[in-house]
């Protein structure tokens, strides 16, 4: 078994499209679905990070570009296609250590001709403008003619498979014969953002170039070229197609001329040039990111699954993109960003690659003013950063969805679920917390720390009779409960935002007094705003049961119908208890995924082991799991709690969402937040790291009896920390000077070196 592949053997109609979704390659700016050029099902997907459109569709989405993906082998006149020849053999692998797409496959044509193709693909993370694909043909029992068609198809949309909401984002702007190569030009509807994609094919042996003819044709909204070659029976020819990519966010050049000249060059370096290139800037993102699990196969392919893909969706160069919840990998929730990206993607990032993290909180500091227009409109000050968010900030959540029967329900995340502005509150100090990066703080991080905190300001209100501050009609993480009142975990985190906001403030003042005050003008805050937010904290309703140990979820939680879940799915995936109406979900304690729970990781600090356990016990009986982000935040709290064996079964659920689509919906997209939650539940969750009050690394490991050894590093301010957590010992090394908390116990670290401790 190889460790660092993803790997499919045999061909079936039923499993492309999940399988195009966990072979997707992406560098951060790109991320092209891994189709099989031979095979007529699936759905095309190009996506680029940042290109947003409306036109007809239901809301703001991802576009799904131009198809630069297009193949055909033709042997005379009959296609080499997967669903009409015959398929003696088929194999295709995901090289996670380089980040290759192959593929091997024999089949025979209707007319009994056999052809081997092998290829490979891959989507440059050294120039994110650049992929590329090669083919090694071999006729295995004919020679003839074969015609390579190469072409780019204009006419994709989005919502293929949804015959009511296809919606087509791009016009055509101009197909180019670039000879060799072709090109085609579109626009997006709304802003007209020019989007250009380029191909080449060069097919050469010994003898040079191998191709007879060559005819080019625009057809519809297709640009094709077609060759005429001839093979011989037992000899392989390899052919090589190069492609570019460019939109108007890349350059202020004519696209055309801008992906032309990019093209040259790279064609001139070579194919196998460029591949060393990638695949050594991919090697340097492994250095950073890699964690090995010794002794579990299963689980180390698994996590390196979820780490590759998560560090394939971000790049640092662009500070105007994040993270969708489905990544660049599908159309699932038109690839909006979420709270996904904060709480679960943005701590693997702050720990292995915190330029990434910057750009990824970047993102949210150049979208503030669509979060302060979504205040303004709904009637609140300060910034509410949106539910669902795109490309501006505003909120693009659709009004209307299909509950579990298939019945249209309005969908009120998008006006309810306005925990999002703490979470990223949170993503905001966490970075800091560990970067220790105070320009991105005075600069970017305070602004919104201030921003936000005003909002809540404006959103709590003030029960007289209580003499508390509430948030009243609320939607928690746990989606199934709508219109709450005081959800424990919106009004904690908005308790702490305002807290935050109050200590970074203050902090902002001795750093950089005039900054502050510019900054206070700038966002018309005063000291009476200051002393109302103390007051607001002080006085924010936080629900308790009456023995303090379970914290009621929401007012009222503790009052619903409690209905035991007791059968679980192959998945071990609890399956919905017999007699509850799927459309009143909300009169019952079921609950869709971690809310008390989730709170208790977020801030962690604040809860006791006693209170954390009994919370955890009683809420994991009632969560449905019916979100990826469920699975991965029990199993970290379970092993803090010392409930192992269900830690061990939810992690293993969270690092195989996607391998082996454990919610069934695979097919639209990456399950991002489970790919960082993965990383959460080993480094958080097994490894047991934190930040202690002092403020330095803890660590309390526990790993299952048949990993050998556990290995992963962090960059922790300005070192680097490599741990190895064995059965019986735990090894250290920092390239700073450190302190760092071990079980309880302190450990010293100098400069380069290594603690061995014993458990
Ligand atoms: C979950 C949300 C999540 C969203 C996107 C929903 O099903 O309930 O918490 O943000 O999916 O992943």
């Amino acid at each position: 078994m190889n460790l660092w592949n993803v790997e499919l053997e045999g061909y079936n109609k039923n499993n492309i499209k999940k399988y195009e979704t966990i072979f997707v390659l992406a560098n951060g700016y790109k991320g092209l679905r891994g189709r099989l050029e031979f095979s007529k099902i699936g759905n095309k997907g190009n996506f680029l990070a940042g290109i947003f459109d409306k036109g007809q569709a239901q809301v703001t989405e991802i576009v799904n570009c131009q198809d630069p993906l297009g193949f055909n082998i033709y042997i005379d006149n009959e296609l080499v296609n997967m669903e009409e020849c015959s398929v003696d053999s088929f194999k295709r692998v995901l090289n996670m250590k380089e980040a290759i797409l192959s593929a091997e496959l024999v089949v025979t044509t209707k007319s009994g001709k056999t052809v081997e193709i092998n290829s490979e693909r891959y989507v440059s993370k050294s120039n994110v403008h650049r992929w590329a694909s090669k083919y090694e043909i071999t006729p295995k029992n004919f020679s003839g003619k074969v015609f390579i068609e190469n072409y780019i198809d204009g006419s994709v949309t989005n919502s293929s498979d949804d015959v009511m909401n296809r919606s087509k984002h791009l016009s055509i702007i101009q197909a180019y014969d670039i000879r060799p190569g072709i090109a085609l030009e579109t626009k997006t509807i709304d802003k007209k953002i020019g989007i250009i994609e380029l191909t080449r094919l060069i097919g050469e042996n010994s003898k040079g170039n191998i191709f007879k003819a060559r005819r080019y044709s625009k057809l519809g909204e297709k640009v094709v070229e077609v060759y005429e070659t001839f093979m011989r029976e037992g000899t392989t020819e390899v052919i090589y197609k190069y492609g570019t990519t460019y939109t108007d966010r890349d350059t202020d050049e004519e696209l055309y001329y801008s992906a032309l000249e990019e093209l040259n060059n790279f064609v001139l370096q070579g194919y196998e040039t460029e591949k060393s290139s990638h695949s050594e800037a991919w090697d340097e993102v492994w250095k950073d990111i890699d964690i090995q699990i010794q002794g579990d196969d299963k689980a180390q392919v698994g996590i390196r699954f979820n780490l590759f893909q998560l560090a394939a969706s971000a790049y640092e160069g662009d500070e105007k993109v994040s993270i969708a919840a489905k990544a660049l990998h599908g159309e699932g929730y038109k690839g909006h960003v979420f709270w996904d990206t904060e709480v679960f993607m943005l701590p693997f990032f702050i720990y292995t690659r915190p330029k990434v993290a910057k750009a990824l909180l970047m993102y949210r500091y150049n979208t503030l003013d669509g979060a302060r227009e979504n205040a303004r409109l709904s009637g609140y000050r300060g910034a509410r950063f949106p539910w669902e968010a795109a490309d501006d900030g505003t909120e693009v959540t659709p009004k209307w969805g299909f509950d579990y029967e298939g019945n249209a329900v309005r969908i009120w995340t998008g006006d309810e679920e306005f925990h999002i502005n703490s979470d990223i509150a949170f993503g905001i100090t966490e970075y800091f917390r560990v970067t220790c990066d105070e320009g991105f703080l005075i600069n970017f991080g305070v602004e919104m720390l201030l921003d936000t905190a005003k909002f809540w300001e404006s959103r709590v209100e003030y029960n007289e009779e209580e003499d508390r501050y509430e948030i009243n009609s609320v939607i928690g993480p746990d989606e199934f409960h709508e219109h709450v009142n005081n959800n424990v975990f919106t009004n904690y985190l908005a308790k702490w935002n305002i807290e935050k906001a109050i200590y970074f403030k203050e902090w902002l003042k001795r750093k950089d007094e005039n900054k502050l005050k510019i900054l206070c003008n700038q966002l018309c805050v005063n000291e009476e705003d200051f002393e109302k937010w103390v007051d607001i904290s002080k006085k924010i309703y936080i629900p308790k049961s009456e023995d303090g140990t379970i914290i009621e979820q929401f007012q009222g939680f503790f009052d619903l119908d409690y209905i035991p879940i007791t059968e679980y799915d192959q998945n071990s995936m609890p399956i919905w208890p017999k007699g509850v109406k799927l459309d009143r979900l909300g009169d019952t304690q079921l609950i869709k995924q971690a809310d008390v729970v989730q709170l208790m990781l977020v801030l962690p600090e604040e809860f006791s082991y006693d209170i954390k356990k009994a919370n955890y016990e009683y809420y994991e009986k009632r969560t449905m799991h019916k979100s990826s982000l469920s699975p991965s935040m029990y199993s970290i709290l379970g092993l803090a709690v010392g409930d192992t064996n269900n830690a061990y079964k939810y992690f293993i659920k969270t690092v195989y969402t996607d391998l082996e689509d454990n919610q069934g919906n695979t097919d639209f997209g990456l399950h991002g937040a489970s790919t960082g939650g993965s990383w959460q539940s080993v480094v958080f969750g097994f490894a047991g790291l934190s930040i202690g009050l002092d403020g330095n690394l803890k660590l309390r490991p526990w790993i299952p009896s048949n990993w050998d050894k556990l290995c992963f590093g962090v960059n922790w301010r300005n070192s680097k920390l490599q741990f190895s957590i064995y059965q019986d010992v735990i090894e250290v090394y920092s390239t700073g000077e450190n302190s760092i908390s071990v079980n309880d116990r302190i450990y010293k670290i100098s400069k380069n070196s290594t603690v061995v401790i014993k458990k």
